[in-house]
């Protein structure tokens, strides 16, 4: 059975991911495009033997539709969520699940009234590589507990005109995501701090900032995120541990210090920063899909949880204050 995807948002990520779909993944196929700009649906549709439709209604509603993925604007995504729930159409929804809480919050409820799980997050590092042995690492076989994380998030240029409120809503939460990912628990606090602008930085604005996390057993987590880096693209994370320490570059290897030793083991090939992590996500979710599921990937209560520590971050950025960062019971469909 091929799954037949309806994709909302035809953008940069959309068609990488609407390629991949049509290309890469098996059991899929790119069947309908909608995207506010009607030629840049057209194009995407033509290319992959597709129809183009004037509405993200008519993706959900058409017969050809199994599954949607939602790669619009991060304003949008919320409300698009809400209508693949209402036609009961799993659906892949590019991060952030919303800007505010109070809409992220209303996808959460209604996915826990629906009594389905039909979100998967694009929190796409989950996927990586480098992000995945850096998992396997937290234990006693790798570095044991871990103590402090640093992550370094660079581009090169802000894409989309990144202010900084933003840069903690649609950027960081990457780290807000991977991190309790790695961790395996939540976090306590948030604090942002905004230091010296760069020299394309925005009146006004901060960049690079620097946010410290703290979670539920004290592991102190703090990103460095600079949006006009100018001199590349660069994911970097290191977590010291109670055995050792691992460190993943920007590329997709991890370094091991352990025993005064330092080791680092080398892919094979270089795919670009995060491809492989975009296609495993993919495979993953069609194949979910295809089985009714489990979805392995990030889930609406995920999105939720950074969309809420986006929003005390930048409760942070504009108190100076620390913060505390406080959530709601986890239901029980997300155990
Ligand atoms: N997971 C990742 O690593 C990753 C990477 C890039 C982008 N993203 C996310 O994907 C989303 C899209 O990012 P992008 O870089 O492709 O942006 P983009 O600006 O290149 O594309 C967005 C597209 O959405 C279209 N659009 C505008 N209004 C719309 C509407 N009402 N309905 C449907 N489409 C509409 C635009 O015309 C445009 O083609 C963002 O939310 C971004 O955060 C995630």
């Amino acid at each position: 059975m091929v799954i037949r995807v309806g994709v909302i948002g035809a953008g940069n990520i959309g068609t990488a991911h609407a390629l991949n779909l049509a290309r890469s993944v098996s059991g899929s196929a790119v069947s309908v495009v909608f995207d506010a700009d009607q030629a840049r649906a057209d194009s995407l549709a033509a290319d992959l033997g597709a129809r183009s439709v004037g509405t993200a209604e008519e993706v959900l509603a058409a017969e050809d539709v199994d599954a949607v993925l939602i790669a619009s604007p991060d304003g949008l995504h919320a409300g698009q969520a809400l209508l693949a729930l209402s036609a009961g159409k799993p659906v892949l929804c590019e991060k952030p699940l919303a800007v505010g809480e109070d809409e992220a919050r209303a996808v959460l409820d209604a996915e826990v009234v629906l009594g389905q799980r039909l979100i998967q997050l694009g929190f796409m590092r989950r996927f990586d590589p480098g992000y995945v042995q850096l998992k396997q690492e937290l234990s006693d076989d790798g570095i044991g507990d871990p103590l402090i994380v640093h992550n370094l998030h660079r581009n090169t240029s802000a894409p989309y005109g990144l202010r900084t409120e933003q840069t903690l809503t649609n950027m960081v939460t990457h780290e807000f995501d991977i991190c309790r990912w790695l961790l395996d628990e939540e976090y306590t606090s948030v604090t942002v701090l905004a230091g010296r602008p760069g020299p394309l930085t925005p009146q006004g604005q901060h960049d690079p900032i620097l946010v410290i996390l703290q979670s539920v057993s004290g592991v102190l987590v703090e990103v460095e995120a600079f949006v006009n880096a100018r001199f590349g693209y660069e994911v970097g994370c290191r977590v010291t541990g109670s055995l050792g320490q691992a460190v993943m570059g920007d590329a997709t290897f991890v370094t091991r210090a352990k025993s005064f030793h330092r080791g680092v083991a080398v892919p094979e090939l270089w795919l670009g920063r995060f491809a492989e992590a975009y296609r495993v996500q993919l495979q993953g979710w069609v194949d979910a899909v295809r089985a009714g599921g489990p979805y392995r990937g990030a889930s609406a209560w995920d999105g939720y949880v950074a969309a809420v520590v986006s929003n005390r971050a930048i409760e942070s950025y504009r108190t100076g204050q620390r913060v505390a960062v406080e959530l709601p019971p986890r239901p029980a469909l997300y155990a």
